[in-house]
């Protein structure tokens, strides 16, 4: 796509609708959903609003990654969220994501799909699905929140970027037939809306219980990659600034928060 710059992108041509309580956005084409949402929110779009895309020409991921993904072929979202939660439980909203991605892709296909610390969903110990969770706040005021995920839904192993042929999936290669991504999303909202609610009543304690349940991170040995160092130990569990704690090979317990983790193979 040509660079025409983000205000005239929001207004290119694309379908409106009202889904289960929300304002569904549907693009074509876009740069990136994160980045038209989050033109979104800064002109004031209300809380829940979804832009979507069948294709993104620079689609983000965590630390500075490209995001690619074939047209038609994924379920590329972003939502606009206003939580009334304290500005230093915002990174916990990532894992809710991961919660509510991971339950939707379980109901939705039926596949046993699980957390990888932060922000990835695995299928069988590959990639399906990573979240790119983006904020604007003041010290005491979260203005929004765009909760971005890239659903790996009905891609064949040719349509992955060659480096990730090996280390990523989609729902199609784990089902062998392709899943409804209006179905995906449909369920996306029902378990976003549950899991919200509860964890801005329950905080905490409910995603973590939550979280322990979806994930496949915690009892496994990591390596956790800083710069050019690297740390090993045993996934223990996450911490309230979501956070994942492991305990290293001399016993201490270390705190990691935005750090990019690999899993070790299964012994
Ligand atoms: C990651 O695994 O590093 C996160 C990837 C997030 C990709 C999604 S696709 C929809 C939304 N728009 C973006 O530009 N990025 C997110």
């Amino acid at each position: 796509m040509v660079n025409i710059g983000i205000e005239k992108e929001v207004s290119l041509p694309h379908k409106r609708f009202r889904l289960l309580g929300k304002e569904i956005h549907l693009y074509r084409e876009l740069s990136s959903t994160n980045s038209i949402a989050r033109q979104m929110a800064i002109s004031g779009a209300a809380e829940g609003t979804i832009v979507m895309s069948r294709s993104q020409s620079a689609g983000r991921g965590r630390l500075e990654r490209q995001w690619f993904c074939p047209p038609g072929k994924g379920l590329l979202l972003s939502m606009i969220v206003r939580p009334k939660i304290h500005v230093q439980f915002v990174p916990q909203l990532t894992l809710l994501t991961a919660v509510v991605v991971a339950e939707t892709i379980k109901k939705a296909t039926g596949c046993a799909a699980g957390i990888k610390w932060p922000n990835d969903i695995f299928i069988n110990g590959k990639k399906v699905c990573g979240i790119l969770a983006e904020s604007s706040f003041t010290r005491a005021k979260i203005e929004y929140v765009i909760i971005g995920l890239g659903i790996n839904a009905n891609l064949d192993t040719l349509h992955l970027p060659p480096d990730c042929q090996e280390t990523s999936t989609s729902l199609r290669l784990e089902l062998g037939q392709n899943v409804s991504r209006i179905k995906l999303l449909k369920q996306f909202i029902l378990s976003w809306d549950e899991h919200i609610r509860g964890f801005i009543n329950a905080g905490h304690p409910y995603l973590r219980s939550k979280w322990i349940e979806n994930n496949v991170t915690l009892g496994r040995n990591v390596t956790v990659n800083k710069g050019k160092n690297s740390i090993n130990g045993l996934a223990v569990d996450i911490s309230e600034k979501g956070g994942l704690i492991v305990r290293l090979t001399d016993g201490s317990l270390q705190e990691f928060l935005a750090e990019d983790v690999t899993l070790s193979k299964k012994g």
